[in-house]
């Protein structure tokens, strides 16, 4: 069995964040989101992992994750030029993953109860190939399951305006050899691309056995700034606290990561809370469900259920920073200049986002 990890894609719904940075590669609690995918395949017994990458941040992915031995892993670079879908990127993988099954999955989900049971299932039934599905409000938005009464999987709609279920498409897939001529029949859709729903859809058309999962605990695709809080949010919610920075004249309640170099003084956290190495929290507090990335500072400040990227500040602020991600040596300074009091003086890059 091999892995596929997909790491290319546009991420235009995480712009400005991805125009200097690949999404996969964003910290949901300190660690690169693609990295909880590798854990995961490891975790399940797969180490000859695939890695689909673009050619604009496919160095930054490989500098991230490099041969993959402190995972465990084994890491093949595959080079997709363009990001013509998902079914293109296992197309480009052919000669990678030959005829070997393989686990499909995408470098910006992330999956509390790992992928154990998908290969369970696959040994024990040996189907053509097995999907995940998790329950979602929202259904329309994504690739949703059609199934009978006896929960047999009988086909897929892709964002349909009137859900069959509200079962959703999980980013990560089994696979056996038989995807690929299912592929290569493939035509673009309506958005040019290859759609892997269309390459499931004829495996069930053609009567190939494709079975359905239920994930284990939550489940989340990072695709837009409030899921990158979500994700932060669930991952938080399982944090294990570590101390390994100073803490001096503070007050810590709850559970709390302090990762070393990282400097508390004066302040207030309030778990579960993420402090990454070399990070400066100064006269201030700290709410639940906050990262704040390595060598960020955050000085006479109030913060919650927000990341701040590496290298981020935040300083005297007026008002709490709340459900915010702040970018990678972003500046966020609410001091006020003379009498310019009630003013806002900004430097926003394209396509930012301020709400006040
Ligand atoms: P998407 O989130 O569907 O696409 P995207 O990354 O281009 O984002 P956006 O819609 O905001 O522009 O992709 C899911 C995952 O698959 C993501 O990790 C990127 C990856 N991917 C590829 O590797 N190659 C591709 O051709 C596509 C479409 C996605």
């Amino acid at each position: 069995m091999k892995g596929l990890l997909l790491s290319g894609g546009k991420g235009t719904r995480l712009r400005p964040l991805t125009f200097t940075r690949a999404k996969q590669l964003i910290p949901i609690a300190g660690k690169p989101n693609l990295v909880y995918g590798i854990e995961d395949l490891v975790s399940a017994g797969i180490s000859e992992i695939g890695v689909v990458v673009s050619p604009e941040t496919g160095a930054d992915v490989r500098g991230a994750l490099d041969s993959g031995e402190r995972f465990g892993a084994h890491l093949t670079y595959l080079l997709q030029e363009k990001p013509l879908g998902l079914a293109h990127a296992v197309l480009v993988a052919h000669g990678f993953l030959q005829d070997d099954p393989f686990v499909m999955y995408l470098g910006d989900n992330i999956l509390q109860g790992g992928i154990a049971h998908l290969l369970e299932l696959f040994e024990a039934k040996r189907p053509a190939a097995v999907v995940l599905l998790a329950q979602v409000a929202n259904p329309g938005a994504f690739g949703v399951a059609i199934l009978d009464a006896q929960g047999e999987l009988k086909g897929l709609v892709e964002k349909p305006a009137h859900p069959p279920s509200d079962l959703a498409l999980v980013g990560v897939y089994l696979f056996t050899e038989e995807i690929h001529a299912a592929i290569a029949n493939l035509e673009p859709s309506a958005r040019g691309e290859l759609e892997i729903t269309d390459a499931i859809q004829q495996l069930i058309t053609q009567g190939s056995k494709v079975e359905a999962l239920r994930v284990r605990g939550w489940w989340k695709d990072t695709g837009k700034p409030t899921d990158l809080l979500d994700a932060n949010h669930l991952v938080l919610s399982h944090l294990l606290p570590c101390l390994r920075g100073e803490i001096d004249a503070s007050e810590v309640t709850g559970n709390a990561v302090i990762e070393s170099g990282a400097k508390v003084i004066r302040s207030q956290l309030r778990g579960p809370v993420y402090i990454g190495r070399n990070a400066v929290i100064e006269d201030s507090y700290i709410g639940p469900y906050t990262s704040v990335g390595d060598g960020a500072q955050v000085l006479r400040s109030q913060v919650e259920y927000s990341i701040l990227l590496d290298g981020a500040r935040v300083k005297d602020l007026p008002l709490m920073l709340d459900r915010s991600v702040v970018g990678q040596d972003a500046v966020v300074d609410g001091i006020q200049i003379g009498a310019r009091k009630h003013t806002l003086q900004l430097v926003i890059g394209d396509m930012s986002r301020v709400t006040l």
